[in-house]
């Protein structure tokens, strides 16, 4: 966690999640998520307790708030889709799908509570994702960007096109965007990642991050990940 030092705004420092932290994180969730059901005291304690590691926090010093939150787990994304959803790559929020022989870093979750974004926090919860990557000798971290601005011209252009846009910074997604600034690597577009995410129109975009440390795992290549759905 210490190169998300480097990140995190004054007045801020950051940990492992605890218990005393499952109801705020629960609000946050409520906050930046209005559609989803926020996370249940047993989810929150179930991600605890198959990789207490992977479950950063961001405090707010001065409040004793918790401003952000990033959870992970290990994959073997080789057992998966590129196009999974969201519940099925988290076996239904839980993170009992663990893996800690896998060789990919899931972020499942990222989420700055609305009064600390813009500070920093979301670019020092993912330095600290990296930390662990590092750490732990992975290949790589992945996740699923939300677009949320993709339903403004869903009639217009598809989720690749709309993707390429923000990469050419030719267009701005409050989620997207963040993700391109904070060093993500958008790979494609998917479907259904998370169903009720209307604001996306239902897609989100692969994000990757390779760990320039470690090679890649024998005969890997994201491209053989098969999909679920056809194209
Ligand atoms: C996406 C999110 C985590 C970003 O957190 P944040 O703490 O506000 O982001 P940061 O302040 O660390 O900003 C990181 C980078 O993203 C950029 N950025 C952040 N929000 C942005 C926005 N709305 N539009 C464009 N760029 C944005 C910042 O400018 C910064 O890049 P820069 O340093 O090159 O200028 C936050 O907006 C959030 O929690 N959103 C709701 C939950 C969500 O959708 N999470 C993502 C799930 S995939």
């Amino acid at each position: 966690m210490k190169d998300a030092l480097i990140h995190l705004p004054d007045g801020y420092s950051i940990r492992l999640m605890l218990e005393r932290d499952y109801a705020e994180v629960a609000a946050i969730c409520a906050a930046v998520y209005p559609t989803e059901t926020p996370y249940t005291r047993d989810e929150l304690a179930a991600h605890h307790r198959v990789f207490p590691e992977g479950q950063f926090i961001v405090m707010h010093d001065a409040s004793g708030a918790v401003a952000g939150t990033h959870f992970t787990l290990i994959l073997r994304m080789l057992d998966f889709h590129l196009d999974d959803s969201w519940d099925v790559l988290t076996a239904h929020g839980t993170f009992t799908d663990h893996d800690p022989l896998g060789h990919t870093l899931y972020g499942a979750d990222l989420m700055v509570h609305p009064a600390h974004q813009h500070h920093g926090i979301g670019r020092a919860l993912t330095v600290a994702i990296r930390g662990l990557v590092s750490e732990k000798g992975l290949w790589r971290a992945t996740g699923g960007s939300r677009m949320p601005g993709y339903h403004l011209v869903a009639g217009e252009i598809t989720p690749d096109e709309y993707i390429a846009k923000v990469q050419r910074a030719e267009l701005t997604d409050p989620v997207l965007t963040a993700h391109l600034h904070d060093g993500w690597h958008a790979v494609t577009a998917i479907e259904g990642y998370l169903p009720n995410d209307a604001e996306s129109a239902g897609w989100a975009a692969v994000i990757q991050w390779i760990n320039p440390a470690c090679p890649p795992p024998e005969g890997f290549e994201i491209g053989r990940v098969p999909r679920r759905t056809k194209q």
